[in-house]
């Protein structure tokens, strides 16, 4: 029987989640998503998404959203050629106005959907990396620049860190600017979300620096997740980040985590790979992002 492209039910997260945690095994050997993470999703409004049910099981997972410069971007999950094919072809088929542009990432080593976007033209244009670092015991105290001063956020701030994200990544490649409330939601509207574990590093009472922390999508109390870092441009190179993430990583140390990761864009413009491997991240997993152009 052939594969129906249709919309989710609500409760259908956990079975989304063993979907793509059975392609994440597939594709990078691990786990990768909780039910949590998939519920999180299912709250975004402006994330449209579907699955592939064939035989009445579901057997892949898509969702888009809109990025930068007018490109809509592609998540595929699924192990079932059959199921990709009709989920790519779903997703061009809903983005509508026709964006600039369609993206669409192959994570990991995920072969089946590198060759099927191949196949059909796309052609690879940006990489990105998740980075890692397992912690050891004896981890570097951070060392602040003068004038600095550091402390977990308090409730009221998610807008003024909100205001800081917009200028730290105003440049960077990935990123979108969101209205306020969906970027609270995505940052700090998950059900495990807690406060402490975001840094906020100020001088003289401005916002220099912060780095928004959280615990991995996978729910492994053992993985801490750098989830945003940034440096306001007047306060870079100066150690901050450096001292940010190794403020992180003490702190994640101490609250029982054995390794700590993040995403970055291998092409960052301002150094952010070459940091992260001067604090001892390494390069776990590496992303492709594909496009079609369509205008
Ligand atoms: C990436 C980013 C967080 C770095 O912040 P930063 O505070 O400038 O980082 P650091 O100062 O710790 O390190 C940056 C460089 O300054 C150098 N540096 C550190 N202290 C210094 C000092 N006292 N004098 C001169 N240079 C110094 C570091 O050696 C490093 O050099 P490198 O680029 O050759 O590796 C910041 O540029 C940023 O917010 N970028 C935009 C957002 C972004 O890309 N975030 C990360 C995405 S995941």
């Amino acid at each position: 029987m052939s594969v129906e492209i249709r919309e989710p039910r609500a409760d259908e997260a956990a079975l989304i989640a063993e979907l793509i945690n059975e392609h994440a095994n597939a594709a990078f050997g691990e786990t990768e998503i909780a039910e949590a993470e998939v519920r999180h999703w299912f709250g975004m409004s402006d994330v449209w998404i579907r699955v592939a049910e064939r035989d009445g099981q579901v057997v892949g997972y898509v969702d888009a959203v809109q990025r930068r410069g007018g490109a809509v971007e592609l998540d595929i999950r699924t192990v079932d050629r059959e199921a990709a094919a009709a989920l790519l072809a779903a997703a061009q088929e809903h983005a509508s106005p026709k964006p600039i542009s369609m993206r669409v990432v192959v994570q990991g080593d995920d072969e089946l959907l590198r060759e099927l976007v191949e196949a059909d033209g796309w052609q690879p244009v940006r990489h990105s990396y998740q980075m890692r670092i397992e912690l050891q015991d004896d981890l570097p105290a951070p060392g602040w620049p003068e004038g600095i001063a550091v402390r977990t956020m308090q409730p009221g701030e998610e807008e003024r860190v909100y205001e800081a994200n917009n200028a730290a990544f105003a440049d960077d490649w990935y990123f979108q600017q969101q209205p306020f409330e969906r970027w609270r939601s995505d940052a700090f509207g998950r059900e495990d979300f807690d406060p402490t574990l975001v840094w906020l590093a100020e001088d003289d009472g401005e916002l220099a620096g912060f780095s928004a922390n959280s615990w991995h999508f996978s729910g492994d109390p053992r993985f801490g997740w750098v989830g945003i870092l940034g440096v306001l441009p007047r306060w870079r190179r100066r150690g901050l980040a450096t001292a940010l993430l190794q403020q992180s990583f003490r702190d994640f140390r101490e609250r029982g985590a054995t390794r700590v990761g993040l995403g970055v864009d291998a092409q960052n413009t301002t150094g952010a790979v070459q940091l992260y491997e001067r604090v001892g991240m390494y390069v776990a997993r590496r992303n492709d992002t594909y496009e079609k152009r369509l205008s």
